[in-house]
């Protein structure tokens, strides 16, 4: 009896400490690191402080991709080269030397005009309130919907980036990874196995220069043959529409501008234009999800907004004293 009192004081005694730990550490900002930077964000970040942010956003996706269609799919993989380096801090916006924007890897990256006049719309409206990073994520998410793609709510409150390094951007896969790879690098970045499948999916719309494929219709891994996961019929396509590296075609042959599931269905077909896209049927740890899209359009749409959500969370400068919200897009504040 008197053992268990005396065990029941000292506990009461270290629940206390702990409480006195935990108030110390929030009162001091300390606890800020232990909560997941995308906990900061939310849906409702501006509509207070910024109500027409995500309408203006819209409103100029729409107006410029009705003009050139071909700006959608460019919005949506600028923002995974946001993303996938240094997180979603509009670092690939920057526009100095030896920025990301100035790497080999982003050489045919499009829509940063776009994502200027959003953002002097917006500055108009609401001054220095709404960030580069936040504008980004959400044009892809319009740009998704005008390609016939699903909707999401975007979770706002992303900051921008002061770094921007060119020799990152080489990270960034360009399509001659293997899965094994391509699993590392998302995973560095908190996405999985099922997030790969699925956003690779984005290359339903969209198209390549030939360069990033031209070794599979000629010389694949220095076999002085065309790569055989290769359909004969589509090598023979392939080989008549690219007469030089800089040519562009369409990444989903078939409807190529259409938010849908062939470019799964293509993968299947042995039709798959980048050596990822179709190593992602090849490979026994893709495959299945592969075939489950392919027949599965919900399936399919569904996950692409969940994964889409968890893309655009990847690295957030998010919490109270980190980046900052840029003036223009292209240049840091001074
Ligand atoms: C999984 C690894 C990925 C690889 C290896 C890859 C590779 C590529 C390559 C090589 C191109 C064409 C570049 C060129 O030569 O012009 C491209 C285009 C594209 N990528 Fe990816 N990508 C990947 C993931 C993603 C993700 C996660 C997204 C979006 C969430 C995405 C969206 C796009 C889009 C929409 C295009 C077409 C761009 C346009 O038409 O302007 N990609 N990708
Ligand atoms: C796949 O890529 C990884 C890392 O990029 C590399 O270490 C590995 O050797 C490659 N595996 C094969 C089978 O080529």
């Amino acid at each position: 009896m008197h053992q268990t009192l005396e065990n029941m004081k000292l506990h009461n005694f270290s629940l206390f400490l702990v409480l006195i730990i935990f108030k110390l550490s929030s009162t001091f900002g300390l606890t800020d690191s232990l909560i997941p930077a995308e906990a900061f964000l939310s849906a409702g970040h501006y509509h207070t402080t910024c109500p027409n942010a995500e309408g203006i956003i819209s409103q100029t996706v729409a107006a410029w991709v009705k003009k050139d269609p071909t700006l959608a799919p460019s919005i949506i993989r600028l923002h995974f080269h946001d993303c996938a380096i240094r997180g979603c801090d509009a670092s690939i916006l920057l526009n100095h030397q030896g920025s990301e924007r100035s790497a080999f890897n982003s050489k045919t990256l499009r829509g940063f005009q776009l994502i200027d006049e959003i953002k002097a719309q917006i500055e108009k409206r609401c001054p220095k309130i709404v960030s580069c990073a936040d504008i980004l994520t959400a044009a892809a998410r319009d740009a998704t919907i005008l390609a016939g793609g699903p909707f999401w709510e975007v979770p706002f409150g992303r900051k921008d980036g002061k770094i921007s390094l060119e020799s990152e951007a080489s990270l960034v896969p360009h399509g001659h990874e293997n899965i094994t790879g391509l699993l590392e690098f998302f995973k560095e970045r908190g996405l999985d196995i099922l997030d790969l499948v699925t956003l690779s999916g984005s290359h339903t719309i969209g198209r390549t220069t030939c360069y990033s494929f031209i070794d599979r219709l000629y010389n694949f891994n220095g076999t002085k043959k065309p790569d055989p996961l290769l359909s004969f019929s589509f090598l023979k396509l392939l080989r008549k529409r690219c007469k030089g590296v800089m040519d562009l075609v369409f990444l989903d042959v078939i409807t190529p501008r259409t938010f849908d599931i062939t470019y799964y269905t293509n993968l299947k077909r042995k039709a798959g234009l980048l050596s990822t896209d179709q190593s992602l049927f090849s490979d026994a740890r893709t495959a299945p999800f592969v075939e489950a899209f392919a027949t599965q359009p919900f399936l399919f749409t569904s996950q692409f907004a969940v994964s889409m959500v968890k893309l655009g969370n990847v690295q957030v400068l998010a919490r109270p004293n980190e980046g900052e919200i840029r003036v223009n897009c292209n240049y840091v504040n001074k």
